[in-house]
């Protein structure tokens, strides 16, 4: 047992409803998911991050919880959750679920007793208010269909506080009393066998007047309690944050190694978009720049696509417009600050520049997290509401329904793709595995050669410069193991030299296909490039030297 695992693991992102049906009823479950276990063995992902099963009346997809210790019934039991835990793990499988702390269901029964009354004693479980004006510097997060933080419950005469949807009313973290539900929420799921969490909407437990409410200093104090209530009774426990932050802000969600292990990497996800459209690596390079080291035992999760809008939260509002255009032009593709796409559609589905940014999210650092279905470059449906359009079934085969279910499609919880591109008949995990030249092989690959070199989850990074700015190189080193990995982010063939002096005498071998390049010297080490094209260059020293 390594209780660094999560720094070497393939994440692997699933939408339960979404996966797998089981008893024909339209919506994906547990013992759906059970039966596809072997499928994700094989892709070769090492940890499942579950998004909520909790019971729930699914107005934010689960995001809005009723009961913290019940699945939501259309998924299975607890039970199931025991036996699919068990099931993984059999398979050297991990699984983390999602965990709601900032705010519950106003079904929760709290909720529902807190507003019976302003007497209810459990009243300030929750934030009142005579008015809506307090805590004003606090940004509305769903733009497009919030107007304030604040709701007015006509019942007992005040307003509750909310930061997403007003059926998530906010809990109150200065209250001991929910400080310590949590804790024992995550302990309930850990003696269930699960190997942590993906906490949900961390910075904004804590509030305080004249302040934006995020990142507090009592924030961080409280989560750094609840790493050490973990990690002391489950040491191989991981934490994942999702804190949707500038660089400075998100790496202060590990702490000094004593909060998060993990924290999504949300600033240089749109980057890699901008450098991908730019053809251009000065994006992908400022921000890593701008991003303090992180504590040893600590770790990035990368994604490039996942359950939400691609938030464009974290760049200057000239860069968001320009993402808008570019990624966006029609203004349905469009949701708050965001962009409600797929990764495949969002990449023209050209499977080039699709397995580049795989390349990218597998050898910059941190541990990377593929989107459920992105591994077959799935589409989306930008017709559905909000962000059911990169939500819809996943597509299995050309069977009805896209073998993701028996029901008749009319009841399916989501239409499949079905367009001709996108549509099941020709995107699906059957065709993609008869066909070794499919994007799923290309991902299967990337995977398998990653989980042979600790280098990528574990090593430094140092950025190169070379001349041509379409090519995006760095230099991932830990203990006797150097990678250069090298990108074409140009849609035309591109040739540079790289300064690899210092490694004057080595052999770079491409990791990827085992294919020699000559030894390097003092000169600039040229390198050629189909569009799009990319090399992991191990550069182990020359066998007897
Ligand atoms: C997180 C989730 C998102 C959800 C929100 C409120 O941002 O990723 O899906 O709507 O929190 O819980
Ligand atoms: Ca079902």
């Amino acid at each position: 047992m390594d209780p660094l695992w999560y720094k070497d693991a393939i994440f692997y992102e699933i939408y339960v409803r979404a996966f797998a049906d089981s008893n024909g009823d339209g919506q994906g479950d547990l013992c759906g998911l059970l039966a596809k276990l072997d499928y994700l063995q094989d892709l070769g992902v090492d940890c499942l991050w579950l998004l909520p099963i909790c019971e729930s009346p699914l107005v934010d997809d689960g995001y809005d919880v009723s009961d913290y210790r019940r699945i939501l019934p259309e998924y299975g039991t607890l039970d199931d959750f025991r036996e699919l835990v068990q099931a993984a793990h059999a398979r050297g499988l991990r699984v983390i679920a999602d965990m709601v702390m900032n705010h519950t269901s106003d079904q929760h029964p709290w909720f529902v007793q807190a507003r019976s009354s302003r007497a209810a004693s459990n009243r300030d479980y929750y934030l009142w208010n005579a008015d809506d004006e307090k805590f004003k510097d606090a940004r509305v997060i769903f733009v497009d269909s919030q107007t304030s933080n604040w709701h007015y419950d006509p019942h007992t005469g005040e307003f509750y506080f909310h930061r997403f949807y007003t059926q998530q009313p906010d809990l109150n973290y200065d209250n001991p009393v929910i400080q310590h539900e949590m804790l024992d929420v995550m302990n309930f799921w850990l003696e269930m066998g699960i190997d942590g969490f993906r906490c949900d909407a961390v910075p904004y437990l804590f509030k305080r007047e004249g302040t934006n409410c995020e990142n507090l200093p009592e924030t961080h104090e409280y989560l750094k309690r609840v790493r050490r209530f973990v990690s002391e009774r489950f040491p191989d426990a991981v934490l994942l944050a999702e804190a949707n932050q500038w660089p400075r802000d998100a790496v202060a969600y590990f702490g000094g190694g004593d909060e998060f292990q993990m924290a999504f990497n949300f600033p240089i996800m749109p980057r890699i978009f901008m450098s991908l459209k730019q053809q251009d690596r000065g994006p992908i390079v400022a921000i890593a720049q701008q991003t303090p080291p992180i504590p040893d035992s600590c770790q990035w999760c990368t994604f490039l696509r996942n359950h939400d809008e691609l938030t464009l939260e974290m760049v200057t509002s000239e860069e968001r417009e320009w993402m808008w255009r570019e990624y966006a032009p029609e203004p349905r593709m469009r949701l708050n600050l965001g962009i409600r796409r797929r990764l495949a559609p969002l990449l023209d589905n050209n499977q080039r520049k699709i397995e580049l940014a795989n390349s990218l999210l597998f050898t910059l650092p941190g541990s990377p997290i593929i989107y459920y279905g992105d591994e077959i470059g799935m589409g989306d449906d930008i017709w559905l509401k909000d962000r059911d359009g990169v939500r819809t079934p996943m597509q299995w085969s050309a069977q009805e329904c896209a073998g993701f279910s028996k029901a008749p499609a009319s009841r399916l919880y989501a239409p499949v793709i079905h367009d001709p591109i996108y549509g099941y008949a020709r995107v699906n995990v059957e065709q993609q595995r008869a066909d070794p030249e499919s994007l799923y092989h290309t991902l299967k690959w990337l995977i398998a050669i990653r989980r042979q070199h600790p280098v990528f989850g574990r090593g430094d990074c140092i950025f190169l410069t070379p001349p041509n700015p379409a090519i995006l190189a760095y230099i991932r080193h830990y203990q006797d193991e150097t990678v250069v990995a090298v990108h074409n982010l140009s849609e035309r063939a591109q040739e540079t030299g790289l300064d690899l002096g210092a490694f004057e005498g080595r052999t770079p071998v491409d990791l990827l296909t085992k294919q020699s390049f000559p030894p390097i010297t003092r000169e600039p080490y040229r390198v050629q490039f189909q569009p799009y094209q990319f090399f992991w260059l191990n550069l182990a020293p020359s066998q007897g030297s």
